[in-house]
Order: structure tokens, then sequence, then C-alpha cells
């Protein structure tokens, strides 16, 4: 179950970079931080990675879980929670295949990550389990991007530099993203070049993958409907930099 390329996709390089290569990314961290406040705890992140948000919400307080499928990404979640001295579950699961001990009333996943789940009926069957962890009354948050935005589709099948990012060794980062653009199939094939230079020079380039599905705003409202949800808003908003205004969708059980 789950997109396997995306899911092997952050390790090693990926995870290892992550927070590194999105450090200037502030605006989601926001925008999800001001959604559990309106909406309360317990809060749960689904595809919470390196805990790049969920961290920035538990030093505020809020009684926060996530959920990953990637040990690298949770491992350093974890080693950050620890470091902080703070509390959290962090639990190691595909998101189809949800199932944890505890219901919530604020669950969110940020900057597109539900897309990840590049099966449609996949995806349906998800957000039936999202919906199965919601306490009555509350909401789902998310984000969707569509390639119409930006020059996606311009730059169709195009190498486009884009993040980078330099440790504290001094060793640097580059990524370069080329997108494959089906739209017909409303998919999204993303090949990452990812180059890395130590002592100013190149001294390891590794190619990564993934696969994403993107939704018309009223489709995704359906497939809410269909998973339970009710009282739906959409809103347009900039969420993360490199993809433009995405639909949010606030979901109530
Ligand atoms: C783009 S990262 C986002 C991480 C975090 N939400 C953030 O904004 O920093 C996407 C995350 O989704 C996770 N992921 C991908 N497919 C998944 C699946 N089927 N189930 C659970 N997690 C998944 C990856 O391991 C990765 O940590």
């Amino acid at each position: 179950m789950g997109n396997n390329i995306n899911k092997s996709h952050y390790s090693g390089i990926v995870a290892e970079w992550y927070d590194i290569i999105l450090h200037t990314e502030k605006n989601d961290i926001k925008f999800y931080r001001d959604v559990v406040k309106r909406f309360g705890g317990p809060a749960l992140e689904l595809a919470s990675g390196t805990g790049r948000i969920l961290t920035e919400l538990l030093k505020e307080g809020v009684l926060i879980d996530g959920v990953d499928s990637s040990p690298e990404m949770n491992q350093q979640c974890k080693n950050k929670i620890r470091e902080l001295n703070l509390s959290s579950e962090i639990y190691e699961q595909d998101l189809v295949e949800l199932n944890l001990p505890k219901k919530y009333n604020t669950i969110f996943v940020a900057g597109g990550s539900f897309q990840l789940i590049s099966d449609r009926a996949e995806a349906q069957l998800t957000l039936g389990k999202i919906y199965d962890h919601l306490l009555d009354g509350g909401i789902l948050v998310l984000d969707i991007f569509t390639p119409l935005e930006k020059n996606n589709l311009l730059n169709d099948g195009v190498w486009v530099k884009g993040r980078e990012g330099r440790n504290d060794q001094g060793e640097k980062l580059l990524v370069y993203a080329s997108n494959k653009n089906n739209l017909y199939e409303q998919t999204i094939n993303g090949l990452y070049k990812y180059e890395l230079y130590q002592n100013g020079r190149l001294s390891e380039t590794v190619i990564g993958e993934i696969m994403l599905r993107w939704y018309g705003q009223f489709e995704f409202l359906l497939m809410l409907e269909k998973a339970g949800f009710s009282n739906i808003n959409i809103q347009r908003k900039k969420i993360i930099s490199t993809h433009g205004e995405a639909f949010v969708y606030f979901a109530h059980k």
C-alpha cells in the first residue's frame, strides 16, 4: 500500500538535508500553527517528516502527534523532540493504513503531502481513515496544489534549479527538479537531482523520483464528502513557495 517510489524517496541524502534545504519555508509553519490554535488540540500531523512543523507547535505547548512512513525522517523528528525535552507520539505508518490508538480534534497534512498518495482509490481510502481518527466535531485541514500554477506547465520536462542549502560543515546541496505533467491522469512525475558539494567540488549526485496526484477543487470536495466529511470550506492560499497558490480544504466531521 502507498506509493513505494514516494516512500523510499525520503531517505539518505533527502532525509539528511531536508530541514536545511527547507529552512526558508516559514509560511506553512505559521499557517498550520494558526489552524491548530484556532481549532484546538489534540492535533495530528500526517506525513510529519522531520517534524519541521510539528516541533514548532510542540514548543508552543500544543498536544500534537505525528505519522510518517519514513524511518529516517521519523528519527530526525524524534531526535528533535528529545533535544527539546518535549513529548509526542511519532508513529511509523503508511497513511493508507492509518491505525492509531487515539482520536484528534485537528488533523492536518501540510505542503501537498497528501498528494504523495498517488493512487486514487488509496487516496479515497485514506480520507476515510482520517475521518475515523477525528473526534466528533473535529476538522481535517490540508492543501492541494495543481500544476496549473507558476511556470509548471511551461517547464514540463525541463531541469529547473530549485532549493539549496549549506550545512554546518560548509557542504552545499543544490537541488534541480524536472516535472512531467500528465494533465489527463492528473499526475506529476517529479525527478530530482541532488548535487552535494564538499570543499567546493561536486562529490555526489543522487537522482530521486516522486509521483504526485492533483485534484480539481470540486473533485476533491466530492471525495471529502464521500469519506463522510461535511461543512467543507475551500480557500486559495499560498502555503509553500514552490507550489504557487494551493486549494486549502477545511473539512469537518
Ligand atoms: C514533503 S515531506 C513533508 C514533511 C513535513 N510535513 C514538512 O512539511 O516538513 C513528505 C513526507 O511524506 C512522507 N510520506 C510519503 N508517502 C507516505 C505515505 N504513504 N504514508 C506516510 N507518509 C508518507 C514522507 O516520508 C515525507 O516525510
